[in-house]
């Protein structure tokens, strides 16, 4: 089985091909990549002499280099996209060029090239907020964001081309994922690097926003069981038992590294922000995945690895002009 997967230089794309080409030896995997800022070749670095990975650098917008990468594929995974809700707010257009128009390009030359199986990897936030409840995969789509937005409608698309061209095509739509190697703009990673530096860490408005963490192992497990099992034409959520108010979060990641919340600094809410992401798993659990690690241990670790790690992170943080730049910009005003 020989697998284009996109995005696999990406915080969950290199996870799920190390895991993947550890637990299957069937699999081979072509991974196709532009390293925009987020792509980082240092998350692949156990994989330099794996004859059964091939890193092709390349943008998925592009006709011909999509259609080359492919070639021979047997199947894809579809993971590469721009990922920054706060970036989106700035400027959208990278989301809407990547997001939608490069699945476009994708899910076209799946169906020319006949491949078995695509998976496109989506997010719990193309349904929107709720209060109370959980949203299971029948529920309408409700995106507020532009980042949300842009997976929506790549998540639409690639239904429409099971309908229109009878592709096999399958959707998971998983929950906030942490673990090592996520770039540091990123809640978990800005809030431990900045602690590490005793830097203020700017929380959003009152903190009271709830979201679902996942380990990104689970949520790696997640997208393979779908992609074995998932029957065609169907969308499947992956999320987790663990909900948390970002300050509850923050204290945590305080907590863990021996920091006063003195450091937490109050700053003005992100514009439209969704106040609570919840999502019912059962479909997924059916198909006989669960989530596997402990959160408080998968925090534990995650943030140690961080510590363990300053100079993977501070070759970002401290030396990246991209970053700063952007973090500037983005909390520019809201202190
Ligand atoms: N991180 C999360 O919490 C989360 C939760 C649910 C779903 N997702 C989805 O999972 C996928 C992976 O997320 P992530 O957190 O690993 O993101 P990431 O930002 O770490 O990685 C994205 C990767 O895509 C690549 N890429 C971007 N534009 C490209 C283009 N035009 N052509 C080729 N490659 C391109 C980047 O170089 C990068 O390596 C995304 O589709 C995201 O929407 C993420």
């Amino acid at each position: 089985m020989k697998v284009l997967v996109t995005g696999g230089a990406g915080f969950i794309g290199s996870a799920l091909i190390k895991l993947w080409l550890r637990e299957d030896p069937r699999v081979s995997v072509v991974n196709l990549d532009k390293l925009t800022y987020a792509g980082d070749l240092r998350r692949l670095e156990s994989l330099k002499n794996n004859p059964r990975h091939q890193f092709i650098q390349g943008d998925i917008c592009s006709a011909e280099v999509v259609e080359k990468a492919m070639e021979g594929c047997t199947h894809v995974v579809h993971l590469a996209a721009e990922t920054h809700v706060d970036r989106s707010l700035l400027d959208g257009k990278a989301f809407f060029d990547t997001n939608l128009y490069g699945t476009y390009q994708l899910l076209d030359a799946a169906c020319r090239k006949r491949v078995k199986r695509l998976v496109f990897v989506s997010t719990d936030e193309v349904y929107g907020s709720r209060e109370r409840g959980f949203f299971k995969e029948g529920d309408a789509l409700n995106p507020s964001s532009p980042y949300s937005v842009s997976k929506a409608a790549g998540d639409l698309l690639t239904r429409s081309y099971v309908h229109t061209h009878g592709l096999d095509a399958v959707v998971t739509r998983g929950a906030n994922t942490f673990g090592s190697h996520q770039y540091p703009e990123k809640v978990i990673p800005l809030f431990v690097s900045r602690a590490l530096s005793d830097q203020p860490l700017p929380l959003y408005g009152d903190g009271g926003q709830v979201r679902n963490w996942i380990h990104v192992e689970d949520h790696c497990r997640g997208i393979l069981r779908v992609f074995e099992k998932g029957k065609k034409g169907e969308a499947y959520n992956i999320s987790s038992p663990h909900y948390l108010k970002n300050l509850d979060l923050t204290r945590r990641i305080l907590k863990i590294l021996g920091k006063s919340e003195s450091l937490i600094q109050k700053v003005k809410d992100r514009a439209g922000h969704d106040r609570r992401y919840a999502l019912n798993s059962d479909k997924l659990q059916k198909l006989g995945w669960k989530t596997r690690s402990s959160f408080d241990q998968a925090l534990e670790e995650t943030v140690r690895w961080y510590q363990n790690n300053e100079s993977w992170w501070r070759a970002i943080t401290d030396r990246s002009e991209h970053f700063k730049n952007y973090y500037e910009k983005a909390y520019a005003g809201k202190q």
